[in-house]
């Protein structure tokens, strides 16, 4: 009898693993952020100033203070978790970590806004109409555009790094232009669209090579506003193409045609899509490697944060151009499907995240080939506009 008992024991044991893996996105998702809080909690008790969780370093949790750029992310996860579920705890949950940000409203050393401000309470004005979540959101728009050079016609990003770069823009900063768009709705006030439509016109112009790929950083020259420098921080060379950077172009391009209905936004993430999807490194899966120039190819670590990016821009576009409509369907389907099966953490593993094997800064040797919070706020918005279209 004694015999049968261990294998008995392991025979469950696989069976409860296998049927936790193939939990229903939702329900895994909220077991981790279940799992999430108690590290959270515990990582709190070291460091008060600790607000929110960003990635996986030596596999311990690592979490960010209010000032870093990645600080709105798992506020957001938790505003999708209440709008995927309807669940007032989610809601609840939310709120707590969203208000860990407001002092962020007067930071004017970033061009992060949009990432920290409307991930979190854009999210929470959208959902709640809490009318101290648009005040919030209105003076995070403001301060926003102090950052902006006339002659140059963008807002600067960087404020460190001024030993390589007088006036660096970085293609991920388009991102923050949905904050402008919004508030700009809001208020009517002409400045917040101006600036948007001046940065992306600006980026258009000066961060994409012919083949529609872009660079990561270009430098401006701030007597004559003429772009002098263009390079990569975060890539492989200054040529190559680094995932997410051209999934943050196809992403916000996408977005500012949805703000603007100016076509030539759309014809340039079309253009991007096409670079994306055309590239013959680009792997069956459709989860990029790290940059599509990375010389360990196909031994490169990947990055599912640029693919469920993708995700969400390609369920963006389907919307945007009907002809193509399937198409752009589909590539987000499979993207989606891929990451789900694949990518998934184990659950109750991982403190918490949700999707593995995202890479943060290979060149700066941090947060290769791990959990990262933004791959999961943007995997979970691919997942509510799947959900929106099928509703649709
Ligand atoms: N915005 C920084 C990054 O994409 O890593």
């Amino acid at each position: 009898m004694k015999k049968l008992v261990f294998p008995l024991l392991l025979w469950s044991f696989l069976l409860q693993t296998q049927a936790q893996n193939k939990l229903p996105p939702l329900d895994h998702a909220a077991l981790q952020f279940k799992l999430a809080f108690k590290a959270i909690d515990q990582a709190k008790t070291k460091n008060g100033n600790l607000v929110s969780p960003r990635s996986l370093r030596e596999d311990t949790l690592f979490m960010v203070p209010s000032r870093d750029w990645t600080s709105g992310f798992f506020s957001g996860n938790l505003w999708y978790m209440y709008e995927l579920s309807g669940d007032q705890f989610w809601q609840q949950k939310a709120r707590e970590f969203t208000a860990n940000l407001e002092r962020e409203k007067t930071n004017g050393t970033t061009h992060d806004m949009g990432f920290k401000m409307y991930c979190s309470y854009g999210n929470g004005y959208r959902l709640t109409n809490d009318a101290s979540y648009r005040n919030i959101l209105i003076e995070s728009a403001r301060t926003l555009c102090t950052r902006f050079h006339p002659k140059i016609g963008s807002l600067r990003s960087w404020d460190h790094s001024k030993d390589k770069w007088d006036f660096p823009v970085i293609i991920d900063n388009m991102m923050n232009l949905e904050l402008l768009f919004w508030a700009f709705k809001q208020t009517q006030d002409s400045l917040f669209y101006k600036v948007a439509v001046s940065h992306a016109n600006t980026t258009m112009q000066n961060h994409f090579r012919p083949d529609y790929s872009s660079y990561h950083v270009v430098g401006y020259d701030v007597n004559s506003g003429k772009a002098i420098q263009k390079n990569t921080h975060q890539g492989y060379s200054h040529e190559s193409a680094w995932a997410r950077g051209q999934s943050w172009g196809l992403y916000a391009y996408t977005m500012c045609y949805r703000e603007t209905g100016k076509k030539e936004y759309l014809q340039l993430a079309e253009n991007i899509a096409q670079f994306i999807l055309n590239h013959p490194n680009l792997p069956k899966d459709l989860v990029p490697y790290w940059d599509f120039n990375a010389p360990s190819i196909p031994n490169a670590p990947r990055d599912a944060s640029a693919a469920a990016l993708m995700a969400a821009a390609f369920y963006e576009l389907s919307t945007l151009v009907p002809a193509k409509a399937k198409f752009y369907q589909q590539k987000a389907d499979k993207i989606l499907h891929n990451l789900t099966k694949n990518y998934r953490t184990a659950p109750n593993t991982h403190a918490g995240f949700l999707l593995t094997q995202s890479t943060g800064h290979l060149p700066g040797k941090h947060e290769i080939n791990v959990p990262i919070v933004y791959a999961d706020y943007y995997y979970l918005e691919a997942l509510l506009r799947k959900k929106n279209l099928r509703k649709n």
